[in-house]
C-alpha cells in the first residue's frame, strides 16, 4: 500500500481506514519513516495509521523561532496537528523519544487517547549523569554535525544480533540520522534533557497500555520497561526477542503483530 503524505505543521504519512487511528511517533534522532514496515502493512489490514515526523526532524518544518522546543509543548503540537486532521481520539504509540511525547500526551490530553504503546521507553527523567552525557552530544553535533550523533549512538541503538546478521539496518539507520538537521537534534537532545518526570502520573494513566521492549535494549532496557508496567494499572508488556532499541526496524514482523494484536483488543476491526 502507498503511503498518502501531508505536510502542515507536521508532515505525516498515512495509511489505511478506520477508527480509532494509530499514531506513532518516532525516537531520536529519527524520524517517521522507523515505522514504515508497521504503517504499511497496519495499513494494508483496515486500520488507519499516521506517522507524523516532529518538528524540524525528517519532512517537518522546524518550528518557528521562538516556540518552546519540549517533549510537553511537543505533545501539544502533535495534538493539534491530530486534531486538524481529524485523528483524534487515537491509540498513540512513541518509541523512546516519541514515548516520552506520548506519555505527556497521556498526561494533557487523556480524552482524546483510546491506548497508548510505550516502545523501549521510559518514564524516569535523566539523572544527573545523563545531562552530563547529552551536554557532550550537543558540543560533537555542534562541532561535527549529525555524523557525531550517529557515531555516538548507533553501537547502542541496535542489539549486537542485528548488527552481524543485517547489517543493511545498522548502515539504514545511520543514513536515516546523518540526514537530520543539527540544529533539530540539538534542540531535541535539550528537549530530551529537560523533560519532566513521567513516573508520578503513571499511577493515573486509564487507558489500556502496551509495553514494547527489545530483550537486548541497553537504552532503556527491560527492567525499565518492567517498572513502567507495575506502575501503570492498565498495562501490558511484551518482550521482543533478539532485539536492541529499535524493534520497527529490527523485528519490523514481530513489532507489527504485537501492535495488531493490541488494536485488536483495544477495537476490533468490524
Ligand atoms: C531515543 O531513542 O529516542 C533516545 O535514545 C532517547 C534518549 O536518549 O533518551
Amino acid at each position: 500500500m502507498s503511503a498518502r503524505e501531508q505536510t502542515a505543521v507536521l508532515h505525516f504519512t498515512e495509511c489505511g481506514a478506520g477508527q480509532p487511528p494509530l499514531v506513532l511517533v518516532h525516537g531520536f534522532p529519527l524520524d517517521g519513516e522507523i515505522f514504515a514496515a508497521q504503517r504499511d502493512a497496519l495499513g494494508a489490514r483496515s486500520r488507519r495509521v499516521l506517522v507524523p515526523d516532529l518538528p524540524g526532524f525528517g519532512r517537518s518544518p522546524p518550528l518557528a523561532e521562538g516556540k518552546p522546543y519540549t517533549i510537553a509543548s511537543l505533545a501539544n503540537v502533535l495534538y493539534e496537528a491530530l486534531h486538524a486532521r481529524g485523528a483524534l481520539p487515537c491509540v498513540l504509540g512513541g518509541l523512546s523519544m516519541g514515548g516520552y511525547v506520548a506519555l505527556s500526551f497521556a498526561r494533557q490530553h487523556p480524552e482524546a487517547l483510546r491506548g497508548l504503546v510505550l516502545i523501549d521507553t521510559r518514564a524516569e527523567a535523566d539523572s544527573i549523569e545523563g545531562r552530563q552525557t547529552r551536554a557532550a552530544m550537543i558540543e560533537a553535533v555542534r562541532v561535527r554535525g549529525a555524523a557525531a550523533a550517529a557515531d555516538q549512538m548507533l553501537p547502542r541503538l541496535i542489539a549486537e544480533s542485528t548488527a552481524h546478521a543485517r547489517p543493511e539496518v545498522a548502515k539504514g539507520v545511520r543514513q536515516m540520522i546523518e540526514r537530520q538537521p543539527a540544529t533539530t537534534i540539538i534542540r531535541a537532545i535539550e528537549a530530551i534533557r529537560d523533560r519532566e518526570d513521567a513516573t508520578p502520573w503513571l499511577s493515573r494513566i486509564r487507558t489500556p497500555t502496551l509495553i514494547v521492549v527489545g530483550q537486548h535494549d541497553v537504552i532503556t532496557p527491560p527492567s525499565l520497561a518492567e517498572a513502567m508496567r507495575a506502575a501503570l494499572p492498565t498495562a501490558w508488556m511484551t518482550t521482543i526477542a533478539d532485539c536492541g532499541h529499535l524493534p520497527p526496524v529490527e523485528r519490523p514482523e514481530a513489532l507489527t503483530d504485537r501492535l495488531a494484536r493490541f488494536l485488536d483488543q483495544v477495537s476490533p476491526v468490524r
